[in-house]
C-alpha cells in the first residue's frame, strides 16, 4: 500500500493504484521460529529441512534421545541447524514445558505443524484397548496438548500458520485403522473449528491429507498389501516426503493468508471428494 492510499473499509473493494501495480515484488519472506512434532520421521524430515532452507528457524520434538542424537548429526553434516526437545506429545504438561522453553530460547512460535503419529493397525475385533488408546493420545490428544500453549504466542503476535498433517485415511477410512482413521478424521475437526475462531486474528488453520507416502510407516505395511495399494494411485507411485513439504511451504507462506479451514489433499489422485 502507498503512504497516499487509504485502506479499504470492510467490504469494499479496493481498486489498486497505479503506485501499487508497480511495486516489486517483497524480496525475501520473514524468518519465523517453527515447530514441527515428530520431526526426525519420514515427513518430518523433509518439513523441517524445506522449511529451514527458506530462512525459518526450527525446533523439533523427539522421544528417542539417541535416534534423535544420529538425526540432528546425519543433518548437520548436511548443513541443517535444528533445535531439538525431548517430549512425549500425549503428555499435556510435557507439551506446556516444551513450548515455553521454545519461546524463551528461540522466540515465540509462529508456525506450528502438527505431524507427530504413530499407527497400530489392527482389525477392530482384534485391536487392544491399549492399541486404540495410544493412537487417540500420540495423532489426536497431540493435537490440543501442542496447539493449546501455542496459540497464546501467535494470538499476541498476530500472525499464525498451523497445519495439521491427517492422512487420505481419515478421508476415506482404512480396514485395520479404525483407531488410525478416527484421529485423522478428528484432526481436521479441530481445523475447522479452531480455523473458525483465529479467523481475524492472522492465523491460518489447515489440515494435509498425505496418500501413502514412502515412509517407514508404509514400508510396515505387508508387500502384496503395499502392492495393490500402490495400483489404486492414478499418478502411479507412491508419494514422497518431499511431495508433503511442498504442500506445507505453500500453506505457511505469508501470502497464504485467504486459505484456512482447508483439507488440502495430497495423494496422488488416490482419492477425491
Ligand atoms: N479389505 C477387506 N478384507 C480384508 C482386508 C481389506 N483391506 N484386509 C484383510 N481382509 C480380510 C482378510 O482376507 C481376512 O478375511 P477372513 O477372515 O475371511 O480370512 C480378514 O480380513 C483378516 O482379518 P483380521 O482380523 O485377521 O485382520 P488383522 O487384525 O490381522 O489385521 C491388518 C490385518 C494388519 C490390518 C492388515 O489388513 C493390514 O496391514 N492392512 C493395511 C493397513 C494399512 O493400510 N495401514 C496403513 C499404514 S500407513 C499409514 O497409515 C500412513 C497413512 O496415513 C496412509
Amino acid at each position: 500500500m502507498t503512504a497516499t492510499s487509504k485502506p479499504a473499509k470492510t467490504g469494499e473493494i479496493k481498486q489498486s493504484t497505479a503506485d501499487e501495480k508497480a511495486a516489486p515484488p517483497k524480496s525475501q519472506p520473514v524468518a519465523r521460529v517453527v515447530l514441527v512434532t515428530g520431526g526426525t520421521g519420514g515427513i518430518g524430515t523433509a518439513i523441517c529441512k524445506r522449511l529451514a532452507q527458506q530462512g525459518h528457524v526450527v525446533a523439533t520434538t523427539y522421544r528417542n534421545e539417541e535416534k534423535a542424537g544420529a538425526w540432528k548429526r546425519a543433518l548437520q553434516k548436511e548443513g541443517f541447524t535444528f533445535h531439538l526437545y525431548k517430549c512425549d506429545v500425549a503428555d499435556f504438561e510435557d507439551c506446556q514445558k516444551m513450548v515455553k522453553a521454545i519461546v524463551a530460547e528461540l522466540g515465540p512460535i509462529q508456525i506450528l505443524v502438527n505431524n507427530a503419529g504413530i499407527t497400530r493397525d489392527s482389525s477392530l475385533r482384534k485391536m487392544t484397548h491399549e492399541q486404540w488408546q495410544a493412537v487417540i493420545s500420540s495423532n489426536l490428544d497431540s493435537v490440543f496438548n501442542v496447539t493449546r500453549p501455542v496459540i497464546d504466542y501467535m494470538l499476541e503476535s498476530g500472525f499464525g500458520r498451523i497445519i495439521n498433517i491427517s492422512s487420505i485415511n481419515g478421508q476415506k477410512g482404512q480396514f485395520g485403522q479404525a483407531n488410525y482413521a478416527a484421529t485423522k478424521a478428528g484432526m481436521h475437526g479441530f481445523t475447522k473449528a479452531l480455523a473458525l475462531e483465529v479467523a481475524k486474528k492472522g492465523i491460518t488453520v489447515n489440515t494435509i491429507s498425505p496418500g501413502y507416502i514412502e515412509t517407514e510407516m508404509v514400508a510396515a505395511v505387508a508387500e502384496n498389501i503395499r502392492n495393490s495399494i500402490v495400483a489404486q494411485i492414478p499418478v502411479g507411485r507412491f508419494g514422497t516426503p518431499e511431495d508433503v513439504a511442498h504442500a506445507v511451504s505453500f500453506l505457511v507462506a505469508d501470502e497464504s493468508g485467504f486459505i484456512t479451514g482447508t483439507n488440502l489433499a495430497t495423494n496422488g489422485g488416490h482419492f477425491m471428494e
